[in-house]
């Protein structure tokens, strides 16, 4: 492709749901948001089947890998494949609070290391022309202050040539509290990530954590330099489908749902050649008509075993026809 776009916007790594799947369903909705893939750790990419951890459908760029892990050289090695495999950006977890990432030594307890972390960016950055980005938290454990964010970004900009900076703007609590709660408990301070930005003007800020709509998302772009979404832009998908002629000044007619479905079967359609359950996939799309009257019916459809079972892409399309035609008209 040519010029990437600006991070204004970006759909945040999410394990389970992020996958090719979703990301080919969400580029058919937002042509220049950012995608990023679920995370990735480096023993899993050296060790695994790493075709099915990287490959993604060049649709899907501009495309970011995220990697977990804290060792520096298997961090390189990683990126390099990012890399040589075509992803446009590699992205450092250091913001997950999971126990079985602690034991790992990475995720959210890097923030205690910012040399580590730095260390890592820089063997990273070093190996590749792409950029190499870091998501973090503003704090981890009982950290009350800002200070801590600054010096953690203070010392990570200074020690490597890392520039991009994705902040969820909640701390992470390393124990006592499931990965789940920390997403939702620990309270957000959206003003520590724009004083961020005024301490270190230089570099790229990207806003993560509770953003759910456009009103929200224009206000923190006032602020900031992008925004990252996460559970919203999964269970609402739709929301996305404004961001090419807000953000990015492309004004291409915007598709319809029903639109959006068509597009998807061929896709669908050709993973389930390749044995790919149809369940799989569908899953992904339950949010598409979030907020329109009909929506249960089309989850109830999408989610029914027993439909399910014949594999046929076509189900989609007959679902979204019961639903658009039961809408009352636009008058
Ligand atoms: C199901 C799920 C899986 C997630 N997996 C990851 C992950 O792999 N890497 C990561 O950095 N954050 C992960 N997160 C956190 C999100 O990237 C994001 O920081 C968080 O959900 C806050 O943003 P939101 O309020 O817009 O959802 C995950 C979140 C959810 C809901």
């Amino acid at each position: 492709m040519g010029a990437l776009p600006p991070r204004r916007l970006a759909v945040a790594p999410m394990l389970d749901w992020t996958d090719r799947f979703y990301r080919y369903f969400a580029r058919l909705i937002t042509r220049h948001t950012w995608l990023t893939t679920e995370m990735v750790t480096t023993g899993a990419l050296i060790h695994g089947d790493r075709e099915r951890f990287l490959r993604f459908d060049p649709s899907e760029q501009p495309l970011a890998l995220q990697l977990g892990g804290s060792d520096a050289a298997d961090l390189a090695r990683c990126t390099r494949l990012a890399a040589e495999w075509g992803y446009d950006e590699v992205n450092l977890n250091v913001g997950c609070p999971s126990e079985r990432v602690q034991s790992g030594a990475f995720g959210a307890c890097l923030m205690a290391e910012p040399a580590l972390v730095a260390d890592c960016l820089s063997a990273m950055q070093d190996s590749v022309d792409i950029p190499v980005t870091v998501k973090h938290r503003i704090g981890i454990d009982q950290v009350e202050g800002y200070d801590y964010l600054r010096d953690f970004v203070g010392e990570v900009s200074r020690r490597s040539a890392c520039r991009i900076f994705t902040v969820h703007a909640r701390n992470a609590i390393l124990k006592g509290l499931s990965p789940k709660e920390n997403r939702d408990i620990p309270p957000l301070k959206y003003p520590y990530v724009y004083r961020l930005k005024q301490d270190f003007p230089e570099l790229t800020i990207l806003i993560n954590g509770g953003i759910t709509d456009w009103p929200a998302i224009e206000t923190h772009l006032a602020e900031v330099d992008g925004v990252m979404i996460g559970r919203e832009a999964y269970h609402n998908p739709w929301l996305l489908v404004e961001a090419d002629r807000r953000l990015f000044g492309d004004h291409h007619p915007l598709p319809t749902r029903r639109e959006i479905v068509e597009a998807l079967l061929p896709f669908l359609q050709a993973r389930i050649d390749e044995g790919v359950p149809l369940k799989h996939m569908t899953r992904h799309v339950l949010g598409l008509y979030q907020g329109v009257p009909g929506a249960k019916a089309w989850r109830r459809t999408l989610s029914d075993p027993v439909a399910l079972r014949g594999n046929d892409p076509g189900l989609l399309l007959k679902a979204a026809d019961e639903l658009e035609r039961r809408l009352p008209r636009a008058a």
